[in-house]
């Protein structure tokens, strides 16, 4: 069996605790490698590490344009690797290996876009209203970054978060998911041959209350960049608050996928199906709440009926399969549990409802792809983050009713629109409280665009341009150059 070392200031090392806990395929449900569980100790060595090389030595020294080189050359790395990051991370995650595949070969962007971005961050002479004075600004690194990721799509989301804090010079120590660590240990081999100097990342794994806590409390950490689950957020944001550290909450959601009758029915279904039932609905930006309009009520159903009913379940290797395991034995559990609370409060069971035990799914743990129809917005099933395939609709009248469903909720975090009048489309786009706004599509990301959650949803937008913002501080630098000493009582 596989047994992964941490990666601290560039070596691969043993927890401190001498101490490994075993990771499964949830495809299989057979453990397959053994994670380091780390600890206060390694974490200390790592934020240690981390700070060396942003107050002292190669890292320090660099031009950003030399910081963006390497980016770049990691995205080369990450590109020829793709195939086998993808790999393990199907044996890990269980997600599918086209979707994964896809977002390794997508990855690279993200290191390119930020590592071109380091050297196009200026500072502001600024027009003093002061006579004497020559005033500029200046953007720093904000610091040690602490990045927290889950386990849904763990090296997409970190790269959200490494690749624009290395572009502002900070330095980087991850803690993956303990579901999902294997990939973040491979893809961390690849630094020390893009050229990095080591500590300016390394990955400390194991579990979130003795690694991520102390990762949050550490005093030379600055900023917690943390996806997960709004609980969670809650817990890490609380803490920080009391170190006075900067966060970004990139959090869960219950986004509305919105179909009015003058929609293209077909293409909106596919939206809903790829809202739901992609990536096993294990994802932050799943349309869990599919909203119909009365008149087209009955058509959609049946159209997303007889696609869901013959989703592929299956090897996640296989390229046919559509609907792969849910990751992890908990999240297994808690979908379970929300199709029994859907169906006790009253919800009308359309569609699966039950563990999958099909041949093809072998001791894997599936869920079948599950509908409510008639579901009533104050039911949990459209309050609460399920994580997994698990869809409500709901019916509406009119866009008014539409507009006041799709808000009522206390996520935020994205909505669809699905419309062939131009003028509703940006009605609703306005109107609806969510960081991202889709029209006609679903699931769309890029780099370019910002990402982040209105309301429960989260803190701070990763993505686009002033995600590297994000990473640093601006200092304001007087120089005197002729101002007069005058009362040094008084403010100048
Ligand atoms: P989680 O919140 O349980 O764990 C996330 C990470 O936090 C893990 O690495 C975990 O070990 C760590 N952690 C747990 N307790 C901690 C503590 N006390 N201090 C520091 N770190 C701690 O989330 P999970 O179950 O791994 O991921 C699924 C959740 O993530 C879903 O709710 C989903 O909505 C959310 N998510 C949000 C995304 C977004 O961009 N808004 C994207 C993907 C997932
Ligand atoms: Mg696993």
């Amino acid at each position: 069996m596989k047994r992964y070392q941490l990666k601290i200031d560039g070596q691969s090392t043993d927890p401190s605790s001498a101490s490994w806990f075993e990771t499964q395929n949830p495809f299989t449900g057979k453990t397959w490698a053994e994670i380091p569980k780390g600890n206060a100790q390694d974490v200390d060595r790592a934020v240690q590490a981390a700070h060396r090389s942003l107050t002292d030595g190669p890292w320090s020294e660099m031009t950003a344009s030399q910081r963006g080189m390497l980016l770049h050359r990691l995205g080369d790395l990450i590109a020829r690797d793709a195939r086998k990051l993808a790999e393990t991370e199907v044996r890990d995650n269980g997600k599918l290996y086209a979707e994964i595949l896809g977002q390794l070969n997508y990855i690279p962007q993200w290191y390119y876009y930020f590592g071109g971005l380091a050297d196009k961050i200026q500072g502001t002479v600024l027009p003093l209203d002061k006579k004497g004075y020559f005033c500029f600004t200046r953007n720093e690194p904000i610091g040690v970054v602490a990045a927290i990721t889950p386990w849904n799509s763990p090296l997409m989301l970190a790269a959200w978060k490494i690749a624009p804090a290395l572009a502002a010079g900070c330095t980087v120590v991850i803690k993956p998911s303990e579901f999902t660590s294997a990939s973040t240990l491979e893809f961390a081999e690849l630094f020390e041959e893009a050229g990095f100097p080591p500590g300016v990342f390394n990955v400390v794994t194991g579990f979130g209350q003795d690694v991520g806590a102390s990762l949050v409390e550490h005093p030379l950490v600055r900023k917690i960049s943390f996806t997960g689950s709004d609980t969670t957020g809650r817990i890490i944001n609380e803490q920080a608050a009391r170190h006075l550290k900067h966060t970004a909450m990139e959090l869960g959601g219950k986004s509305p996928n919105i179909i009015f009758a003058d929609a293209d029915l077909e293409q909106a279904v596919f939206g809903a199906v790829s809202g739901i039932f992609a990536a096993t609905g294990q994802t932050c930006i799943a349309g869990s709440r599919l909203l119909v309009q009365d008149s087209i009520y009955d058509a959609v159903v049946e159209k997303l009926l007889v696609i869901a009913r013959t989703a592929k379940m299956g090897d996640p290797m296989d390229t046919g399969t559509q609907v792969g395991p849910v990751t992890t034995q908990p999240q297994y559990q808690k979908v379970l549990d929300y199709i029994d609370i859907a169906r006790q409060d009253g919800a009308t069971l359309l569609l699966g409802g039950r563990a999958a035990n099909a041949a093809e799914c072998g001791k894997g743990l599936f869920v079948e792809p599950t509908i409510f129809g008639d579901v009533n917005n104050g039911m949990r099933i459209a309050q609460e983050e399920v994580f997994g395939p698990v869809l409500s609709i709901i019916r509406f009248k009119d866009e008014a009713e539409a507009l006041v469903i799709a808000n009522d909720v206390r996520f935020g975090l994205a909505a669809a629109v699905w419309t062939s009048d131009i003028a509703r489309a940006f009605r609703m786009t306005e109107k609806l409280q969510a960081g991202t706004v889709w029209v006609n599509t679903y699931r769309a990301v890029s780099f370019m665009a910002p990402f982040g959650g209105y309301k429960d949803s989260g803190l701070g937008r990763e993505n686009g341009i002033d995600a590297i913002r994000e990473f640093m501080q601006v200092k304001s630098t007087w120089i005197n150059i002729g101002a007069a000493t005058g009362n040094p009582f008084v403010m100048r």
